[in-house]
């Protein structure tokens, strides 16, 4: 059966897009523009700043409301610190791109669009489409793609499908969020008009605007106006040369100045005035801003107002349930799409569903789903599928699963669980006083809480005192069984852990910067063992000074947590595990990270597999007939430890809360999997190409400076393979499939001439399945300057039966398919001469006769 498929190319010729989804958008009652003439100056600066961590200003009187922003991709949430509510859960970013579905992003970014609505929130903040340069980034996992086209083309979809709903969408962050250690502090020795910020970094933003027309964008910290490149950034390159109308924010106390940041062309400071306020005022009054600087940033404000509606929660119940479906049906399909199977040999997988073998799951995570990264791209998800319990449903006959909980991976020490605690006065939980040092006995205020934990940020209960203040908590523990156990500590100042009046632990105020206490907690951690008997109560106090304030801009931390594990004997588990491995016929380990490893503001250490895996996995391969393993992240694992002792490996990300759904179905052959990676996976960390230049170090001049000294060979474009773990691109499937009939061809006039190919791809294997056609072009040879060996520049994504064949179109402009950045002449420059096409592994080549610069989109 062969047919021809008009199909929908990933990469399209985009002079329209913007117009279509401009009119798309919805149109407010009245033009928000018309405001700027009755506006006071006041009432124009107000609206350059935000009012709180989720809105950006309004007026009252003229009764602008603020517009509520949301993070973000991965669940949209109504606040960094609102953790406890609940919001439907859909895969991290690296399991979105392991897609490379274009389709199914734009679905997701609709149904964002609906959750925003739905927590009354304006704009979406993001898609991040900052570059993989780097295993150890931090927010990699949030992030698409080591490749700019393919991040700016899926990041694309997202903001197409969230703007058709009338709700906004910011990416972010604009440009060089590449590593977390020290983001608010770091410099990066680049410019705006070298080549890797053009064509890598830069590239994948101007890949994303010529497929959407996002409401807004977020700067990154590092381009956030201390740069000294900054006016070029924003004002030449983002507006002029690529023509964005939309607003530019800061990212939140990203700000570092007044003047220089409105005059640079930041329209936006989030989330408070800290450098705006009365200080643009001031400004103005001193003739250093004029009023029309002024303007032309509130008229972007007041742009995005129209090209946004102000939304709130109205559906009924019938409706609700509707949404919750088709929404968790695309949070599904997005995990069957982008999990990957990396390694499967000896028929392995898939597992049959009907056999009634014996099947060991093993690993912690195989019964704690693991559903998202840390940070503003986390959130809490509304139901959590042990993966365990997502097996038995497909399983025909789920008797002889068995379960070990194999070693620990947590990070950090969880806090102590609710059941075992009670207040000194008999209540669940733990009695917490605020006492002024100036007056020690009179608690000024004493509440009781289930959770051990008080986690304040700049704002605290009426009449405390900040500094010269501490919070006391106590409670009365019972201890769940014998053994050395670990109790530990986080919190903002200084501490004394008291138990049954014995002080057992004492610790300084932890020398963090506000960021690094919101995301990374084991900094605030201290921890003692402690010899403790089953059914005991032990009387414990904590007690916590409060810290002196932040003098500018990020609210001041005030927090103690009490945390509490049990002791654990990794050996005995491991023991454990091998035992249940060898009574069965496959074990399944899972195992690497979770949201503790791989996080906002900060980056990883290393990228070997966390703490006792290795010795889990090899000894449980040992143990076993069969052995898979299941591995968790966003940033790729250095794998080389154990990938010869397993059978198969699935990278399965963090696949949201339908992720063990989509999981159990790859795993028994339902789903046949599809997903590719979207970012190189090195042998080790040492293979990186940016290894010695990750994070940021001082420079000679005393500068935390990020440098990029592998400059254009970040990911696949590194000449050197041998190192490479598996590729960019990769993946596997149950099914084969075939190439042919690749076809080249070059029309059309100007700046729109085209590069067309065309492949015949056949479904060879014997199940259905998914394959994405990957075109990579090749340099003209003779090129003056060095060029990758190849680079992506198209791709889409097709599904056959088996037998079936599709032709498969697709098009790119030529001169974004062949160009190169200029350094000396600062445009693109596209070479003459004959370039090659690599698709599967047919090769064609096509010529360019007119070589020519130029500049823009
Ligand atoms: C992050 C942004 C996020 C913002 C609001 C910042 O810390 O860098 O990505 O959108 O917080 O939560």
């Amino acid at each position: 059966m062969s047919s021809v498929v008009e199909l929908q190319p990933s990469t399209t010729v985009t002079a329209v897009q913007g117009p279509e989804i401009r009119n798309t958008m919805a149109k407010q009652d009245h033009d928000f523009r018309e405001l700027l003439s009755v506006l006071t100056l006041e009432e124009k600066v107000r609206l350059l700043s935000g009012e709180s961590f989720t809105a950006a200003a309004g007026v009252k009187r003229l009764n602008i409301s603020p517009i509520k922003v949301a993070d973000s991709t991965s669940g949209v949430r109504p606040s960094q610190h609102d953790s406890d509510m609940t919001t439907a859960c859909f895969p991290n970013t690296t399991c979105l791109a392991s897609t490379w579905d274009v389709e199914a992003l734009e679905d997701l970014g609709e149904k964002l669009a609906t959750q925003a609505k739905m927590k009354s929130a304006q704009v979406v903040l993001g898609p991040n489409i900052n570059m993989h340069r780097d295993p150890r980034g931090g927010r990699n996992f949030e992030a698409f793609s080591e490749d700019p086209l393919l991040a700016g083309h899926l990041a694309g979809a997202v903001v197409r499908g969230v703007q058709r709903h009338g709700v906004g969408s910011c990416p972010k962050h604009f440009v060089c969020n590449d590593s977390e250690y020290m983001r608010h502090y770091y410099n990066v020795d680049q410019t705006v008009d070298g080549r890797p910020l053009r064509e890598i970094y830069l590239a994948a933003w101007s890949h994303l605007l010529r497929v959407c027309d996002p409401v807004a964008i977020m700067m990154a910290y590092v381009f956030s106006l201390f740069y000294r490149g900054h006016y070029d950034l924003i004002e030449r390159v983002l507006r002029k040369s690529w023509g964005f109308k939309g607003l530019v924010m800061s990212d939140w106390f990203g700000t570092r100045s007044t003047v220089e940041a409105i005059k640079a062309g930041l329209d936006l400071e989030m989330p408070f005035p800290v450098h705006r306020g009365p200080k643009v005022i001031e400004a103005i009054k001193s003739g250093q801003v004029s009023e029309a600087d002024i303007d032309e940033r509130v008229i972007k404000h007041l742009d995005l107002r129209n090209r946004t509606r102000e939304s709130h929660a109205d559906a009924d119940a019938e409706e609700y349930s509707e949404i919750e479906e088709a929404t968790n049906q695309t949070a599904r399909k997005l995990a069957e799409g982008g999990i990957i199977l990396l390694k499967n040999e000896n028929g392995t997988l898939p597992l049959d569903p009907n056999a009634s073998a014996g099947l060991a799951v093993i690993g912690e995570f195989g019964r704690d789903a693991v559903v998202t990264g840390g940070g503003s791209a986390s959130c809490n998800p509304q139901y959590r599928i042990p993966p365990v319990d997502a097996l038995k449903d497909v399983l025909a006959d789920a008797s002889r699963m068995t379960f070990s909980q194999g070693v620990k991976t947590r990070r950090i020490i969880p806090l102590a669980p609710v059941p075992l605690l009670q207040t000194p006065d008999g209540h669940a939980g733990v009695e917490i006083k605020y006492i002024n040092d100036s007056s020690p006995d009179s608690p000024i205020l004493v509440e009781r809480r289930e959770k051990p934990s008080v986690w304040m940020m700049g704002e605290f209960p009426a009449g405390l005192q900040v500094p010269g203040s501490c919070i006391e908590l106590n409670t009365n523990f019972k201890c769940p069984s014998n053994g050395k156990h670990t109790l530990a500590v986080r919190r903002s100042g200084a501490f004394r852990l008291y138990v049954n009046g014995e002080e057992v632990l004492t610790g300084p105020q932890p020398d963090v910067t506000t960021e690094q206490f919101i995301f990374n907690h084991i900094l605030l951690e201290s921890r003692v063992e402690m010899a403790m008997e089953e059914g005991a109560v032990y009387a414990i106090k904590l007690v916590v000074q409060s810290r002196d304030r932040e003098t500018v801009g990020e609210p001041t931390p005030y927090a103690a947590s009490l945390c509490f594990e049990e002791f654990h004997d990794e050996d005995q588990t491991i023991i454990e595990a091998m035992e249940v491995a060898r009574a069965a016929d496959t074990s399944i380990v899972f195992a690497g990270r979770d949201g503790q490893y791989e996080s906002e503001g900060y980056d990883l250490e290393e990228i070997a597999l966390p703490r006792n895996q290795v010795a889990l996995i090899k000894a449980v391969a040992s143990a076993s007939k069969k052995t898979i393993l299941v591995l968790h992240c966003g940033n790729p694992i250095d794998v080389s430890a154990v990938v010869d002792d397993v059978d198969a490996i699935i990278c399965a990300h963090f696949p949201g809360q339908e992720g063990s759904r989509a999981l159990a179905d790859i795993l028994t052959g339902n789903v046949n999997p599809s997903g590719r990676t979207a970012t190189t996976w090195w042998k080790t960390l040492q293979d990186a190409p940016s290894f010695g230049d990750f994070p940021a170090q001082k420079d000679n001049g005393g500068d935390l400076t990020l440098k990029y000294q592998e400059g254009l060979q970040i990911g696949y474009r590194h000449p050197k393979k041998e190192r490479v773990q598996w590729p960019f691109g990769y993946g596997l499937s149950y099914t084969t499939f075939e190439y042919s009939d690749l076809m080249v061809a070059v029309s059309g006039a100007g700046s729109t001439i085209t590069l067309e190919c065309s492949v015949t791809l056949t479904n060879s294997g014997s199940m259905a399945g998914h394959e994405v056609v990957q075109v990579y072009v090749t340099p003209a040879k003779g090129s003056r300057v060095w060029r990758p060996e190849q680079e992506l520049k198209m791709f889409t994504k097709v599904f056959l039966t088996p037998g079936e064949s599709k032709t498969v179109s697709l098009k790119e402009v030529l001169r974004v398919a062949c160009s190169y950045w200029d350094e000396t002449e600062k445009q693109w420059r596209m070479e003459e001469g004959v370039y090659g096409v690599l698709v599967g592994q047919l090769h064609s080549a096509f010529t360019v006769s007119d070589g020519e610069h130029w500049d823009g989109l």
